[in-house]
């Protein structure tokens, strides 16, 4: 475990060292690019509900605002605002899921 971390933190280093500054944030553009044009069809549902339930009351949140162990308790409460059922709020929390 320890030479796995160990071996992250060096490619991070060669890897700020070795490329220019854009080349990071470049990289993470590319990497959601990705993962928005991979949505299945299960994940856009879930997305529009989440776009179309969860706006009512106040904007959308980021699904990066929070991370999965605070999405938890707040997907719990705000289905029951929402009157979503449970197999709405798992396709919300599957669609959240795959956007952290
Ligand atoms: C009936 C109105 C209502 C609906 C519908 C609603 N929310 Fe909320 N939401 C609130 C209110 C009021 C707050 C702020 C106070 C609170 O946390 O209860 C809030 C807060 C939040 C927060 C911030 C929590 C924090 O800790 O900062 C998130 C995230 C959120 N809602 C997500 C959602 C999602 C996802 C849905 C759809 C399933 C949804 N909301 C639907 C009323 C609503």
């Amino acid at each position: 475990m320890k030479n796995i971390l160990i071996l992250a933190g060096l490619a991070l280093f060669m890897v700020s060292c070795g490329s220019k500054k854009a080349a990071p944030v470049a990289s993470k553009q590319a990497n959601e690019t990705t993962k928005a044009v991979a949505l299945t069809p299960e994940l856009e549902a879930g997305k529009s509900l989440y776009e179309n339930n969860c706006a009512k009351c106040h904007k959308l949140f980021e699904p990066k605002k929070f991370t999965k162990e605070e999405w938890t308790p707040i997907l719990v409460k705000m289905g029951k605002k929402a009157k979503l059922d449970e197999t709405q709020m798992a396709s919300i929390t599957n669609y959240i899921d795959s956007q952290l």
